[in-house]
């Protein structure tokens, strides 16, 4: 096979940062997708209708002329999330969500919840309104093990979660682990998750690759071959359940590249070239269009993209760096080699 059209895809999970940095990368989501849930972690978060409709504002004039991709707003969930921000949130049709960041599992997460116990109130109005719950599922106690952090989640929160509101539409986001393959395929219909490119490419040992790595420093991490393994499985499979979801998170070369660095890959360049990628390695086209435009659009209730995308079979070789204010950016794979090109009609 050597070329490929689908119904044009949607990234379920994504960072777009605020300007000066948005106007440097929307473009790159913008073209190959039709639609993306925007992450709300900026600094400070955006917590309220306002706040997301005002960073709505600010996407659609930083994306490049006649383009009609269109930004899915979230809000952030924090110890003082009120019911009525929930129902204004529901109400709009800008707002498809609002995000669980456990307090200091990531990037932007200081504001995040301490305790879930104070979210009752909330959790019960999304569960009436059908207001999604997307879900950042990392245990943040210290002593967790890095690589166990997911895992733990599900025991100690996801399974509370689910029992105590078992109507909640939950999106378990950017999942690492056959644990959380095998969780998700248990529940019921209420449960989904996104899996991004990076996660079904490589594993922990990439990070590790000859010193250390730290653009392929993400969170939750990359793990062990046979949950890379499990996730292209699910992926590959066509299960509703499990749809596209980037996780690009742009960071800038310094701040990748340092005693600390910050967690995160920026993969939006060539998100759907990744993809296809892995369904090629995997040698099974099948479900690649459910993955990347059925499965997550059915999930959220919204409809399909009315128009298609093509890619085609193509080696070549992706930038080194890309322009990103004052210093630059370091694309997932930057300078190497991929098999698949999205064909854009001029
Ligand atoms: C994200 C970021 O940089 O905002 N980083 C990451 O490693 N994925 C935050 C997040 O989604 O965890
Ligand atoms: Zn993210």
């Amino acid at each position: 096979m050597n070329s490929l059209s689908i119904i044009t895809p949607d990234d379920w999970h994504l960072h777009l940062r605020d300007t000066p940095y948005l106007e440097a990368v929307v473009a790159d989501t913008a073209r190959q997708f039709g639609r993306a849930i925007i992450m709300p972690n900026l600094n400070p978060p955006v917590r309220g209708c306002e706040d997301a409709l005002a960073y709505r504002e600010r996407i659609m004039a930083a994306l490049p002329p006649g383009c009609d991709f269109e930004p899915l707003m979230t809000l952030y969930l924090t110890d003082n999330t009120r019911v009525e921000d929930i129902e204004a949130a529901s109400a709009s049709p800008f707002i498809h969500g609002a995000k669980l960041y456990p307090a200091g599992a990531t990037t932007n997460s200081d504001f995040g919840v301490t305790d879930l116990s104070k979210l009752g109130r909330v959790f019960e109005a999304m569960q009436q309104h059908g207001f999604m719950l997307q879900l950042h599922g990392e245990a943040t106690a210290p002593e967790v093990d890095v690589f166990d952090r997911e895992k733990v989640f599900i025991e100690q929160s996801l399974e509370r979660i689910r029992r105590d509101f078992p109507e909640l539409r939950i999106v378990f986001e950017h999942i690492t682990t056959r644990d959380a393959v095998d969780y998700v395929r248990a529940a019921d219909t209420n449960l989904g998750a996104t899996i991004t490119p990076h996660h079904l490419l490589i594993n922990r040992n990439a990070i590790f690759q000859g010193g250390i790595r730290p653009h392929y420093y993400c969170l939750p991490i990359a793990k062990r071959e046979q949950h890379r393994l499990a996730l292209v499985e699910a992926a590959v499979s066509g299960e509703n359940r499990f749809f596209a979801g980037t996780d690009s998170a742009p960071h800038s070369v310094p701040a990748k590249e340092s005693a600390c660095g910050c967690a995160g890959i920026y993969s939006a360049h060539s998100a759907l070239e990744l993809y296809a990628e892995v369904f090629d390695l995997a040698g099974d086209f099948t479900h690649f269009e459910s993955f990347m435009s059925r499965n997550g659009a059915d999930f959220y209730g919204l409809p399909q993209n009315q128009g298609k995308t093509r890619l085609r079979r193509e080696a070549w070789t992706l930038p080194a760096s890309l322009p990103y204010p004052d210093v630059g950016l370091i694309p997932f794979r930057a300078g190497e080699k991929l098999h698949w090109k999205q064909v854009v009609d001029d």
